[in-house]
């Protein structure tokens, strides 16, 4: 997609899709500004279904105050203690693979490590790992084909799935309620904001809203990497002399393959951004995609540039919303290289192998990758 975000940046850079009903807006400056003005550009929508909502569809002063409660636990400080454990579960998933020296990245290695560091990080039993699992797939499936039937199939699945979450999830917090641990779960029951606490359905949601939010754009961050490893091998060997290298290269894979391309918001007001009036009540769609490789922001944008430096790309998104678990992503994105790095020789990808890309525009990844190894 990226020629044509480069194309439509030069040509339209923002522009009314009447088929969608909504503005794509291209540029860098313009996708900030918006980000930056959640009182302009409101995060709220209307829930389908029997959504409840959560931080990410929440503005302040609501969102301070539950975004506030939930930083705690996610600061780059208490991440990073969870990387020797995040370390020993990337080697068991690598140890089971490693006497056929082939493997589908996604299925071995991207899609499980992010949901079992979220199952332990909320108290799941590892038990029931695997039925948790089953969850987060559904969660973040896309249909198989684009007809209107594999979509509401789809449509059904999910909610069948959001539905036994909801009900596990409300089977742990009473065990929780009665008997605390360490974990996400217990604090949110324990938490108050201005004296009040907060309902089971919100410490439900936003559970579930972890596994939406920060499942498959970890499995893909860690895919995307691992792409540019196969397609660029001279970046392959360049981390292998130098390992200190792995975050600024985990940086710019998220700039140029970023896992989200893009993220809406509705204007509250009218407002004029780049000569364009957009309505009160307007959806708009930045597509950080798009800004990441715009050339008035970044030198030679579509050149991949493991030291790039500074790399100020929107890719956890920017503001009050900007990416909770981002701290996390990093470090499992780091410690997958790193380990694959230290275990594998020579990677490549099984030529001839299909790729078939994540049915959605505002998802970037593929369904398998194969990869071969030493
Ligand atoms: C918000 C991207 C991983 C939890 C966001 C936003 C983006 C993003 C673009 C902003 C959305 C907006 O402004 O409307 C990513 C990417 C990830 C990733 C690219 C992986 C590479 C994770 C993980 C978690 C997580 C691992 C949780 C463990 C959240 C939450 C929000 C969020 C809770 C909402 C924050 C708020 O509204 O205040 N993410 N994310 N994300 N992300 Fe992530």
């Amino acid at each position: 997609p990226f020629p044509v975000y480069n194309q439509l940046r030069n040509s339209t850079p923002i522009r009314y899709d009447e088929s969608r009903d909504c503005w794509d807006v291209l540029r860098y400056e313009d996708v900030h500004r918006i980000l930056k003005d959640p009182v302009t550009f409101s995060s709220v929508r209307e829930l389908t279904g029997k959504g409840t909502a959560t931080i990410l569809t929440m503005d302040p002063p609501r969102h301070s105050q539950l975004r506030s409660l939930v930083n705690k636990t996610f600061t780059p400080r208490v991440i990073s203690d969870l990387a020797p454990h995040i370390e020993s579960i990337t080697n068991e998933m690598l140890d089971a693979v490693k006497d056929n020296n082939h493997m589908d990245l996604v299925h071995d290695l991207a899609v499980p490590l992010p949901v079992v560091v979220i199952a332990e990080l909320l108290g799941v039993p590892p038990r029931d790992r695997e039925l948790f699992k089953e969850w987060s797939d559904i969660l973040v499936k896309g249909p198989d084909t684009n007809s209107d039937e594999a979509f509401s199939q789809v449509m059904k699945e999910k909610e069948r799935a959001i539905q036994e979450l909801n009900d596990y999830f409300a089977k742990i917090l009473e065990q929780r309620r009665v008997d605390p641990k360490e974990d996400l779960i217990s604090l949110l029951l324990s938490a108050e904001i201005e004296g009040q606490q907060l309902n089971d359905m919100e410490i439900i949601s936003f559970s579930v809203l972890l596994l939406a939010a920060g499942n498959e754009t970890t499995t893909n961050l860690i895919t995307n990497a691992v792409r540019i490893l196969t397609e660029k091998t001279e970046i392959q060997q360049q981390l292998r002399g130098n390992p200190e290298l792995i975050p600024s290269f985990i940086e710019e894979v998220l700039r140029y393959y970023p896992p989200i391309q893009a993220i809406g918001r509705v204007a509250t007001t009218d407002i004029e951004i780049g000569g364009k009036l957009i309505k009160k009540g307007n959806q708009v769609v930045s597509w950080i995609a798009s800004a990441n490789r715009d050339e008035s922001k970044f030198v030679e944008p579509d050149a991949f540039i493991t030291e790039r430096r500074p790399n100020t790309h929107l890719s956890f998104g920017f503001g009050i919303h900007f990416c909770l678990g981002a701290p996390l992503a990093r470090l499992e994105g780091q410690i997958a290289i790193r380990t694959m790095l230290n275990r594998m020789e020579d990677i490549e990808f099984i030529a001839g192998s299909p790729l078939t890309s994540i049915q959605s525009p505002f998802v970037y990844g593929v369904k398998q990758f194969p990869i071969a190894f030493r």
